[in-house]
C-alpha cells in the first residue's frame, strides 16, 4: 500500500523535529496544552511544524479556507518570516517562538491597530511574569530590553468590508536565540531572553504564559474595555510626557507624547502646539528635544 505521505516527507519532518528537540523543548500540541490555562487559543486547532515559509502566510490560507478564531500556526523555523514594513524576520534558528493567531472580531478596520497594541501589552505581561527583565514597549509593536528588539508583531486582515473577517496576529520572541549568530545587521540592534536572563528559557513555558496573557487582553478588548489596556500600553511604553522624532512615509514629525487614542494613533505636541495624531511610522530618536 503507497502510504499517504511519501517516506521521505515523514524522514526529513522527522530530523527537523530532532534538531530542534536538542534541549527536549518542541512546541508540540500535547505539550503546549498541558497546563494551559485558556479556553480558546491553544484549544482550537494548532498546527505545529517543524518549517515552514512564514505562519502568517499559513494562518492567512487557514483562515480563508474557514479555520475559527483561536486557531494557531507554529513553527520551528521560518524561511520567509515577514517583519514590519516589509522588512524579514530572522527566523533561521529553532530557538525562537514563531507564531500566528487567527481572530474573528466583530471590528471595522481602523480599530485592528488595536489588537497590535493589545498583543504587545500581553507579551510585555506574559515575559515580565516569568523574567525580571528591563523591558520596554516601543510604538507601535516593538518589545525592546536595553534598546534592544527582544519581539516583533505582524497583524494583517482581510478587510474590504465595513468589517473585517478575520485578523491574523504574528509574534515573533527571540527565547534561546544566540546573538552571535544572527545575521551582522541584526546582530547590534537584537536581544533574546537566554541572553538577557543568562539561562536558557523554555520555549513551550513562554508559549503559554503568552497565550494565557494574550487571552486575557483579547477577552479585555472585546468586552469594551480597550482603555484598560491602553492605559497599560501607555505605561509599559514609558513615553508619555517624553520627547520623540517619528519618522512616517512622508515626513518627520518631533514632538512631545501626551498620550494615545481608541484607535492606537499615537498622540503629540510640538514645540509651537501643533498637535499631531500619527497613525504608523517609526520612532527614531527619543528623549530630545533635539
Ligand atoms: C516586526 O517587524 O517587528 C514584526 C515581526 C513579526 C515576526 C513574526 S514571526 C511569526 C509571524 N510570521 C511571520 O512571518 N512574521 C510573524
Amino acid at each position: 500500500m503507497t502510504p499517504a505521505v511519501p517516506l521521505r516527507n515523514y524522514r526529513k519532518s522527522f530530523n527537523m523535529r530532532k534538531k530542534e528537540n536538542k534541549n527536549g523543548d518542541l512546541l508540540l500540541p500535547k505539550s503546549i496544552r498541558e497546563g494551559l490555562k485558556t479556553k480558546i487559543f491553544g484549544r482550537r486547532e494548532i498546527y505545529s511544524l517543524p518549517e515552514t515559509d512564514s505562519t502568517n502566510i499559513r494562518a492567512e490560507k487557514h483562515a480563508e479556507a474557514g479555520a475559527p478564531e483561536g486557531t494557531i500556526v507554529i513553527a520551528g523555523k521560518q524561511t520567509a518570516g515577514r517583519g514590519r514594513a516589509g522588512r524579514k524576520w530572522f527566523s533561521e534558528s529553532r530557538d525562537g517562538i514563531y507564531l500566528s493567531i487567527i481572530l474573528r472580531p466583530e471590528l471595522p478596520p481602523v480599530k485592528v491597530q488595536g489588537v497590535t497594541l493589545m498583543t504587545a501589552v500581553a507579551a510585555y505581561e506574559a515575559l515580565m511574569g516569568l523574567y525580571d527583565l528591563p523591558l520596554f514597549i516601543k510604538w507601535p509593536n516593538d518589545l525592546l530590553i536595553n534598546g534592544k528588539k527582544i519581539a516583533g508583531i505582524l497583524t494583517s486582515m482581510d478587510s474590504g468590508g465595513e468589517r473585517v473577517s478575520h485578523i491574523i496576529v504574528g509574534i515573533g520572541i527571540n527565547v534561546n536565540n544566540n546573538i552571535s549568530s544572527m545575521p551582522g545587521e541584526i546582530r547590534d540592534i537584537a536581544t533574546s531572553l537566554s541572553h538577557e536572563s543568562g539561562k536558557r528559557c523554555p520555549r513551550v513555558k513562554v508559549l503559554r504564559a503568552f497565550l494565557e496573557s494574550f487571552e486575557e487582553k483579547y477577552m479585555l478588548f472585546t468586552g469594551g474595555k480597550f482603555q484598560a489596556i491602553l492605559d497599560a500600553w501607555i505605561n509599559y511604553s514609558g513615553l508619555r510626557g517624553k520627547y520623540v522624532e517619528i519618522t512616517t512615509a512622508d515626513k518627520i514629525i518631533k514632538g512631545e507624547v501626551t498620550g494615545i487614542d481608541n484607535n492606537g494613533y499615537l498622540l503629540m505636541e510640538s514645540g509651537t502646539g501643533t498637535r499631531h495624531q500619527v497613525i504608523s511610522g517609526e520612532i527614531t530618536k527619543i528623549g530630545g528635544p533635539f
